[in-house]
């Protein structure tokens, strides 16, 4: 059984970024400049887009925050997604995601320009991925496919089972695997809530791929003999052990099932660590221009 180091894996693409960065720069180039925008003060949320922010000033990148209230009104925040789209010095755009109930996520996201929507959510970007043109792939499930790559596990042939069909990972994952690219070419179950038997059909699995965000859900009955595990879950669940007085929990039960794996991303520093680099990536293609000419 091997581990697929997440944290280890980012680490190395930030390097390569950050080198790539420190080129365009020195060549005359522009910086890549990420804009996140934060509708009211969620824990996780805020946690989450402080990384983004962190992962700009690390790997040379401009980043701006642009913070607003629960109370702006869905056609306000449209007006600011607009105003991003009309900067060009801003090449990438995300809006954190959950958004207050009075507001569309939909709306917003089909709002945000298809050339800056780094996370991969425009409608546009989700087609283009599907037909296998270059496409923004958003960032959790672009990690898991770098993980594959860098970890040479084979693919092609194989039956991946994703559990979960989420349109920020699980969905966009089946696509992806079944593609008939480097990373692709597997027979792909996608199962949901409403899947009979779901414990039967995810131990058919050569690749498993958990992102349905019930903590420790997946046990050891899931699970095939020498199979690939990716744990795409993360669910804070109160810990009064730990100073946050949370813990972050994976979707799989990671010691009962990792003993039958034959690779396994443990939680945290699994895929979570991938997806700011996934980000990070996307807005770089951006500023350069190669996904959408500029
Ligand atoms: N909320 C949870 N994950 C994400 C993500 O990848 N992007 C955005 N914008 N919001 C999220």
């Amino acid at each position: 059984m091997q581990i697929i180091d997440g944290k280890a894996t980012a680490d190395e693409i930030k390097k390569e970024i950050a080198i790539e960065v420190a080129e365009m720069k020195a060549s005359g180039q522009k910086t890549p400049h990420l804009v996140a925008i934060l509708v009211g003060n969620n824990g996780a949320s805020e946690t989450y887009v402080a990384n983004k922010v962190k992962s700009c000033e690390e790997l040379g990148f401009n980043s701006t925050l642009l913070r607003f209230d629960t109370t702006i009104s869905e056609s306000e925040l449209l007006d600011e997604v607009k105003k991003v789209n009309d900067n060009d010095d801003m090449d990438g755009l995300i809006v954190q995601l959950p958004l207050p109930d009075h507001i569309n996520p939909d709306k917003i996201m089909e709002t945000i320009d298809p050339r800056k929507d780094v996370d991969g959510f425009h409608p546009i970007n989700i087609g283009r991925m599907a037909k296998g043109l270059p496409a923004y792939i958003s960032a959790t499930p672009q990690g898991v496919l770098d993980l594959l790559e860098r970890y040479n596990i084979e693919t092609s042939g194989k039956h991946c089972v994703v559990v979960g069909r989420s349109q920020i990972v699980g969905l966009p994952m089946s696509i992806l695997m079944q593609r008939n690219l480097k990373i692709g070419n597997c027979t792909v179950t996608l199962t949901h809530s409403k899947t009979k038997d779901l414990a039967e059909v995810c131990a058919t699995a050569d690749i498993l791929i958990a992102a349905l965000g019930r903590p420790e859900f997946i046990t050891e009955k899931f699970v095939k003999e020498g199979a690939v595990v990716i744990d795409v879950g993360l669910t804070r669940v109160e810990d009064s052990t730990k100073k946050s007085g949370f813990a972050l929990k994976g979707d799989v039960k990671y010691d009962e099932v990792a003993p039958k794996c034959s690779y396994i991303t443990p939680v945290p520093k699994g895929v979570g660590p991938m997806t700011i680099v996934s980000l990070m990536k996307n807005t770089l293609l951006s500023a350069k221009g190669v996904i959408y000419s500029k």
